[in-house]
């Protein structure tokens, strides 16, 4: 069993390094500065660092192989698993099949919080399978949890690194960043933003009809985020649920002939017979990989900048997203809302940077 070590960055090497750099400026990101040299033309930036906090989850896994795939955008400082999908033991040790399977076993990954802030734990078995990664049979994972836990992991980056360096992209309930918030409310301000899987306006909810399922587990650690006054982009069941895994989009991926393409295929294919029959579409919603792929290409996804407050006292309505869309309660805005996206683009990206994964 092998331990991956703490402190390493993910090295460039040449089966990633991408023959077209990424040009932050060239493709109009609001959030990073156009990078103009003296000579009036666009330079490469910077990886953006990244800590990505998931309940993996088939969908998770996708988001995870497509940041672990584009070493140009990010610089992945670590994963940090949650309970969520399934309970927390098993949704880490997802995590780790997954960093093997991308190959970037530097990677180091986390255990986070075993249960949400004031409940109990509710999980998706019924759509993600008993392992929570059902579909795809992947080895057991030979690398090791790292011994410190997620949050404390969480905060050390934040404050070891220079306030506004560290973007946190959230797949999973928001139990590990609410409770690093209130661990050490220092790291608030440290914070470059978060860009989160979660919620819904127009199109309701999909574990209630109110709530969208990682809001409704841990309402309580959303209602902390979503006041605390960093930057946060959401992405809601309806950017979600346009980005449709239609069979012809899955055959491409397969037909990539790598594991990660055979495995994401696999995955899928599992977790879509859900959604299908709850539905009735052509293809199951991809969630969270549109944290990810809103990071790499914001051009794909269109929002708008409002007020988002969750719901945490009525049961009927319990986890709701509560979003000022129009504008009519004069409350602070504190989301980018993302409410629609190029869904051929965004599937065209997963398979573009699929492709550079054994
Ligand atoms: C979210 O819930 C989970 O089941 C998925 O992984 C995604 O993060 C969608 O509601
Ligand atoms: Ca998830």
């Amino acid at each position: 069993m092998r331990t991956a070590p703490r402190a390493r960055r993910p090295a460039l090497t040449a089966r990633y390094a991408c023959p077209s750099a990424h040009i932050d400026g060239a493709l109009g990101s609001p959030y990073d500065a156009a990078g103009i040299n003296s000579f009036g033309n666009p330079v490469k930036s910077m990886p953006r660092k990244i800590i990505i906090d998931t309940d993996p989850g088939q969908d998770d896994a996708v988001a995870i192989l497509l940041a672990l795939a584009s070493p140009e955008d990010f610089d992945v400082l670590g994963i940090v698993a949650v309970a969520g999908n399934v309970p927390l033991a098993q949704n880490a040790r997802n995590a780790l099949k997954v960093v093997e399977l991308s190959g970037r076993t530097e990677v180091p990954v986390f255990a986070g919080c075993e249960r949400p802030m004031r409940r109990h734990l509710v999980t998706a078995e019924y759509v993600h399978g008993d392992t929570g990664l059902d579909g795809p049979d992947l080895p057991a994972p030979r690398l090791e949890l790292q011994p410190q836990h997620g949050v404390d992991f969480l905060v050390d980056m934040l404050m070891e690194h220079p306030p506004g360096t560290v973007t946190l992209c959230c797949l999973g309930p928001l139990t590990n960043i609410a409770m690093a918030m209130v661990k050490q409310p220092a790291i608030v301000d440290r914070i470059k933003e978060i860009v989160m899987m979660g919620g819904g306006c127009f199109e309701g909810g999909n574990v209630t009809p109110a709530a969208e399922f990682n809001i409704y587990v841990d309402p309580e650690a959303a209602d902390v985020v979503l006041r605390s006054g960093v930057h946060i982009v959401m992405a809601p069941l309806d950017l979600t649920h346009m980005m449709q895994a239609t069979h012809e989009r899955l055959d491409r991926i397969r037909a990539l002939g790598n594991r990660a393409g055979q495995a994401v295929f696999e995955m899928l294919s599992f977790s879509e017979r859900f959604d299908l029959q709850k539905y009735g579409s052509q293809g199951a919603p991809l969630h969270d990989p549109c944290v990810i792929a809103y990071l790499i290409e914001p051009g794909l996804f269109q929002g708008r900048h409002i007020n988002v407050t969750v719901e945490t006292a009525s049961e009927l309505t319990m986890g709701m997203t509560v979003a000022d869309y129009w504008g009519v309660t004069g409350r602070a805005r504190n989301v980018h809302f993302l409410r629609s996206g190029d869904a051929a683009g965004f599937y065209r990206l997963i398979t573009e940077r699929l492709a550079r994964l054994p």
